[in-house]
């Protein structure tokens, strides 16, 4: 089977100490025959598996195994933002309890840490250790952080027991990774505004009326549209967040103007928007100059409206151009969002009820309910921030065609 969509790929493997391991030999001949670039990283106790020598050839790279030589540091944080994809196989019980844990106590481990690019975990074990519960929520840990866990196969095991707990066959993973590639690239051609993060309305020098919005839904969507081939206008209020992706050309802003005056001036040459800013409804009608001094009684500030930027694009809207609105609500969930999708002639809008455990500002999670136009509801688990990106990212396509 041809997996021409490894073809350039940066793809990092880490190997940990299972039997399996000796297929990590036919793994990289695989990923080196589909034209990917291959780097190892390994643990002490893989190398009774296979030799570093067997995997150096076939890699045409050196193997990293120790953190530090005599020599000096191998460099876990660079070898980590290097790769374009990183998959661990095999990975056994007590590797998938180190990463679930942010434990960093080898190459493999550490370099996890340190990847931003999607991880995959291909788990080897015996079926005891498999179906215990301590890995199965390991597993699901790894689940919520964004990772993708390659199913164990069932089977005969070194054990000589059998049951469920096999790694994956070298094959299976190559296309597990070819299609997670040619997935990427779906949104080829397209130009997307995202807005995200909170906005800021000064009242002086010092102060400002805000809101607890991190940024990271907005981000993580105009990351996985980037990683998707998109190019991405993302204007973003403040955040702590760190955005570097070569598909993202990044504006950050500070008030409900700003947002306004950075996403009328792309949204014409766009394909679609998401607007998943927590834009601020109202600012201060007057912005002292210096700092306002306290005073005996209390203080009356008048607020004015700002823009609904949202509401302007939706106005604007061209034949083809798709608007997507977010709502956070706490009550009449399902009414609101329709009310909105409506007034703001969004094609679809993301609800997020503050009732769901797990939903909201700052978490890593997020529980969606897409509504559409044409009155299609779907209802979404509660999945990692990334993941619910990808499930936003697969609407926009859908209601595209
Ligand atoms: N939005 C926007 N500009 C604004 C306000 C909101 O672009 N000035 C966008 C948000 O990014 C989000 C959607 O509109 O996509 C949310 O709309 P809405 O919840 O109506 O905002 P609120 O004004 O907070 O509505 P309400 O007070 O009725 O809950």
């Amino acid at each position: 089977m041809s997996h021409s969509f490894l073809k350039g790929k940066k793809i990092l493997l880490g190997i940990t100490g299972s039997i399996a391991a000796y297929k990590a030999a036919f793994f990289t001949r695989l990923l080196i025959k589909s034209g990917a670039e291959v780097k190892i990283v390994m643990t002490t106790s893989a190398k009774d598996f296979i030799t570093p020598l067997t995997l150096s050839t076939l890699s045409k790279s050196p193997i990293l195994s120790d953190v530090s030589t005599d020599e000096g540091w191998n460099n876990h944080v660079e070898i980590g933002l290097w790769a374009d994809a990183m998959i661990i196989a095999p990975a056994t019980a007590n590797t998938l309890a180190k990463l679930a844990n942010g434990l960093c106590d080898n190459m493999v481990s550490a370099t996890y840490l340190s990847a931003r690019c999607k991880v995959f975990v291909a788990p080897a074990m015996d079926v005891d250790m498999w179906h215990h519960p301590s890995t199965q929520n390991n597993i699901n840990q790894l689940i919520s952080y964004g990772n993708k866990i390659i199913p164990v196969g069932v089977g005969e095991l070194a054990s000589g027991l059998s049951g469920e707990g096999r790694m994956a066959e070298p094959e299976d993973i190559v296309t597990y990774l070819s299609d997670f590639f040619a997935q990427q690239q779906d949104f080829n051609g397209q130009e997307i505004l995202v807005t995200a993060g909170p906005t800021f309305e000064s009242m002086d020098p010092v102060r400002f009326i805000g809101n607890h919005s991190s940024g990271k839904m907005g981000v993580c969507i105009a990351e996985e549209l980037a990683q998707r081939g998109a190019k991405v206008h993302l204007v973003l209020g403040p955040s702590q967040l760190q955005v570097s992706h070569p598909n993202i050309s990044l504006k950050r802003i500070r008030s409900a103007e700003d947002m306004f005056q950075a996403s009328v001036a792309v949204f014409p040459n766009c394909d679609a928007a998401i607007m998943a800013a927590a834009v601020a409804d109202y600012r201060p009608k007057e912005i002292s100059d210096v700092k306002i001094k306290k005073k005996e009684g209390d203080l009356f500030i008048e607020l004015e409206r700002t823009k609904d930027i949202a509401a302007n694009l939706g106005q604007s809207k061209k034949n083809g151009q798709i608007l997507v609105g977010f709502a956070l609500e706490t009550n009449n969930e399902l009414e609101n969002a329709q009310r909105k999708l409506k007034k703001k002639n969004f094609d679809f809008i993301v609800l997020n009820s503050l009732k769901d455990k797990g939903a909201g500002f700052k978490l890593d999670t997020n529980k969606i309910t897409i509504v559409r136009k044409d009155n299609i509801i779907r209802n979404f688990e509660l999945k990692s921030k990334r993941d619910v990106a990808h499930d936003i990212a697969n609407e926009l396509l859908d209601i595209q065609k």
